[in-house]
């Protein structure tokens, strides 16, 4: 199996992605999120773990039944290494035509010893045991010694030799702690593969932290010792500096083909889709320097290199935008573009709406249409993001009036539409319109909150250009189910304001959506407006 050409793309977005501070999906968007990953044509989805919470489980299984079919992905469960976990990972994803069930348990000295308390002998028998307990109930078993980049390599040989016998299919090796050097970890996976008894008859799989910034290279070493999985996220989300870029790897293994002469099932014009999807219902920004996805990945500012362009793309590309899914078009609609052409066009884009679906997108494009001349690919992105994130339940805004300027008091009104239909307005003062228009929200939500970050950008350029708005706020650390989760929210318009407005509407509902009752509006909430008119 080792031999084989093709690399397997495991992506763990919606698991060791969701699991880092800030990148909390509702149920909904992961399933938006693990429909894309199909299209994009991952051949694993870690869907999560569902022992974490009920939360978990149901959208693990709800992934499993609507997106794991028969010529679908592998949908993965994780699990420790703990029956009560195994049995959870199994009720998630036993719908789906091919299920997995990933389980880890930590082999390196420090681990076992300060956060397991476990000796060597306890691990070994522990992962006996549970790989066991797996394999009776699905064929396919993937198991990782966590920590393994700091283990000892003979107890990690032991490790995953015990593994393989109790059933184990796909061994993955993570550098947990992004730890490791990319000559050190590709010589890791090539001693295992040589030295692990019955290694030569399953699946080694790399999965890298970024911490030292090596997790791509690391990755792309371990391919060429013979990993034929790799574990990685869209947009490198994950745990603290974050997992391995789905993108770098996938775009490696197509421009260098002399280099490690690998295919890979990814339909990569749908890279930057799914980037910006998974951005947008997490709210982390992809910085604009970004490998392969970034706003400047292909862009070119200096002189020298317009000039070497425009004679020859290849002088200073070496993959082309369209391979990654980025449009050259710049002008594409205007004001008197039909509802056939935005739905034509945003086909073209990748985005599938239904008929109340290109309506909305309508009734918006209009609205942008009106003030703004040349509508653009990235501003027809932006819109139809916005549309596929609102999350169904809770506030929607309805009107935004400001008024600012020096000397004055920036004040700001609102007015909201809640989850009954009622109406509520409420203004306030802040230190800009911004400040302002927050405050007024939160005194008709009513979900308290601490906003820990803003960041605003302009899709295009020009001083009509679509403004796009990302915020993250943590909910109070007040339970200890909810440690102070952080929800994030996107938000675009010709209007900053605005812009600012959406996404801090779409953090509020993401946030109450997942909290549920705790966060509904409680007593000194201003009156709806049908109550003050009664
Ligand atoms: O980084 C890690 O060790 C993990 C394991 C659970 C596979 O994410
Ligand atoms: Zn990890």
């Amino acid at each position: 199996m080792n031999n084989s050409n093709q690399i397997r793309i495991f992506d763990t977005t919606l698991r060791d992605g969701e699991q880092s501070p800030g990148a909390s999906m509702t149920s909904a968007e992961k399933l938006e999120v693990a429909r894309q990953l199909a299209r994009l044509g991952v051949n694993v989805i870690e869907a999560g773990f569902p022992a974490a919470s009920p939360d978990d489980l149901e959208a693990v299984r709800r992934i499993a039944t609507e997106v794991g079919n028969a010529d679908g992905p592998i949908i993965a469960g994780l699990a420790r290494c703990w029956r009560d976990d195994i049995t959870k990972a199994w009720e998630g994803v036993r719908e789906a035509d091919h299920p997995r069930i990933h389980t880890f348990l930590a082999t390196s000295d420090l681990h076992m010893e300060r956060k397991l308390g476990m000796t060597r002998e306890q691990v070994l028998s522990q992962i006996e045991h549970m790989v066991s307990y797996a394999r009776s109930l699905c064929d396919d078993i993937e198991f990782s010694p966590e920590d393994a980049s700091r283990s000892d390599a003979d107890f990690l040989v032991e490790a995953c030799k015990i593994a393989i016998e109790a059933g184990a299919t796909t061994l993955n090796i993570p550098d947990t702690v992004g730890y490791s050097m990319p000559i050190e970890y590709g010589e890791m996976m090539a001693d295992l593969i040589a030295r692990t008894p019955g290694g030569k008859d399953v699946i080694w799989s790399a999965h890298c932290h970024d911490d030292l910034g090596c997790a791509t290279a690391n990755t792309l070493s371990a391919v060429q010792a013979g990993a034929r999985q790799v574990e990685v996220t869209i947009n490198g989300i994950g745990e603290r500096a974050g997992n391995t870029p789905l993108e770098e790897v996938v775009m490696a293994l197509h421009t260098r083909p002399k280099i490690y002469g690998l295919g890979c099932s990814i339909e990569t014009t749908e890279l930057a889709r799914t980037s910006r999807l998974v951005s947008n219902y997490t709210g982390i920004y992809v910085p604009r320097n970004k490998a392969i996805i970034g706003q400047n990945a292909f862009a070119h500012e200096a002189g020298i290199h317009q000039d070497g362009m425009l004679k020859d793309q290849r002088t200073y590309e070496i993959m082309t935008p369209q391979t990654v899914g980025l449009s050259q078009s710049q002008l594409v609609l205007g004001k008197h573009s039909g509802k056939h052409a935005l739905r034509i066009r945003l086909q073209e884009l990748g985005f599938e709406l239904d008929r109340d679906g290109v309506k909305d997108a309508f009734k918006r494009f209009k609205m942008l249409a009106d003030k703004k001349k040349d509508i653009t690919d990235a501003d027809l992105q932006a819109l139809a993001h916005q549309q596929e994130q609102a999350p169904s339940e809770t506030f929607t805004i309805t009107d935004l009036q400001i008024s600012c300027g020096r000397p004055g008091m920036p004040t700001a009104t609102v007015r909201l539409e809640g989850p009954n239909g009622d109406e509520f307005i409420q203004s306030d003062v802040g230190d800009g319109p911004v400040d302002a228009t927050f405050s007024a929200m939160d005194q008709i939500v009513q979900a308290k909150n601490e906003l820990l970050e803003y960041s605003v950008h302009s899709v295009t350029s020009g001083i009509d250009a679509l403004g796009e708005v990302t915020v993250r706020i943590q909910a109070p650390d007040n339970s200890k189910s909810d440690k102070g989760r952080i929800f994030g929210g996107y938000g675009a318009d010709t209007d900053i304001t605005v812009a600012s407005a959406k996404a801090y509407m779409a953090a509020l509902n993401r946030m109450i959506a997942a909290l549920g009752t705790k966060y509904s509006r409680g007593e000194g909430a201003p009156a709806t407006i049908n109550q003050t008119a009664s």
